[in-house]
């Protein structure tokens, strides 16, 4: 049976090539700024520009940017979505909001790089009437603001992790870009655990400046050189590429898969969901993206057209105040090996399918996913 996310996949899918002819969307996926021939929004309808911070995390052009692009679609066959990826370059992400200014876009939503940093850009879009979405990450001033309880995310990731460790033993805490106001609060949630159990902190916490799984890597091999990699009791990682730096820098330093610590990570990808699947890490957040992405596509389409946007969204969720700025606020979910099948397969974020790829077929079967 095609679960609800699978054939939401596919309406996008079939949307994107009967819209080959909008050449906003196609042409800018690069986001190498250039002017892509388009107009503004031909053909009558509105424009609306999506703006994401990187693609090292599977999340956003996997999730994102196909959900965000069906319900538009869904919603108004007129519309256009003109796609930006910023690579993680604030001043890139700068330009591809001119150009979205330039293209004539009615509504930005925008992930900002740098959250602090997005002041401009919003000045620039609100100067010429054109509303900003802060999408996911928070944006001071935007006309409406949607994410995670980001605190929780922190919570639940430091509660995993004492519960794993049995409340004792040393750590290595790797956080998010410094840039990203998500990353001190998913930090400050752990920490609101993590003080209060009986974990320490082997060395200095460890801020990756772009979220980056080689950055990962790289600190805790050099953690491993300087403590030993059997001084690790378990490591605080804030997302699931980063996960993947610090397995493949363990298992890098001869660690067997068999006795890796304990590690925390977020997002859901597939590749955690396998890496918890096979014992090889021990929880990540699950963030529904669907009701995300599809709350920003109706917010979006209702700004773009100049309807009221309604103080509940389709997808059924209240709006809220957070600092001021109108806001959707939704609620995170800790996978673990124990409810891999009652969360990411049971909501239709993957199939076990998906996930009992080959090499996992022997840990599924054991896992009881097939
Ligand atoms: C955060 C986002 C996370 C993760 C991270 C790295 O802002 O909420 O889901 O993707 O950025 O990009």
């Amino acid at each position: 049976m095609p679960t609800p996310l699978h054939r939401v996949a596919t309406i996008g899918a079939a949307v994107l090539i009967g819209a080959g002819g909008l050449a906003a969307c196609g042409a800018n996926d690069t986001g190498s700024g250039s002017d892509a021939g388009s107009g503004d929004g031909s053909g009558g309808g509105a424009t609306i520009a999506l703006l994401l911070p990187e693609s090292a995390t599977t999340r956003y052009e996997a999730f994102d940017k196909p959900l965000f692009e069906a319900k538009v679609a869904e919603l108004c066959s007129d519309c256009e979505v003109a796609y930006f990826n910023a690579d993680q370059d604030e001043a890139k992400q700068q330009e591809q909001v001119a150009s979205a200014l330039t293209q004539g876009a009615d509504v930005l939503v925008l992930d900002p790089v740098n959250g602090a940093g997005a002041g401009g850009m919003l000045a620039d879009a609100q100067a010429e009437d054109v509303p900003v979405i802060a999408y996911d990450r928070f944006i001071e001033g935007a006309d409406y603001y949607m994410s995670f309880d980001n605190n929780t995310v922190g919570q639940m990731q430091g509660e995993a992790l004492v519960e794993a460790m049995g409340d004792s033993g040393g750590i290595l805490m790797l956080n998010g870009a410094p840039s990203d106001p998500n990353a001190a609060q998913f930090k400050a949630g752990a920490h609101s655990v993590i003080d209060e159990s009986g974990l320490e902190l082997l060395s200095a916490e460890y801020d990756n400046p772009d979220w980056s799984p080689e950055n990962a890597q790289s600190y805790v091999t050099d953690q491993v050189n300087k403590l030993g990699a059997d001084k690790i009791d378990g490591v605080y990682a804030a997302n699931d590429g980063q996960a993947g730096g610090v397995v493949a820098a363990l298992l890098g330093a001869g660690v067997k898969a068999a006795d890796l610590p304990p590690i925390t990570g977020q997002d859901a990808e597939l590749a955690a969901v396998q890496r918890i699947v096979a014992g090889e890490q021990t929880v990540t957040i699950y963030k529904p993206i669907p009701i995300e992405a599809e709350t920003a596509a109706e917010v979006a389409v209702d700004l773009a057209l100049g309807n009221e946007v309604p103080t509940t969204s389709v997808t059924g969720v209240d709006q809220s105040d957070f600092e001021g700025v109108t806001s959707y606020i939704f609620t995170p979910t800790a996978v673990t090996q124990d409810n891999v099948a009652d969360t990411v397969i049971a909501d239709g974020f993957y199939t076990a399918d998906d996930i009992c790829t080959s090499a996992y077929a022997e840990a599924c079967k054991a896992a009881g996913l097939q």
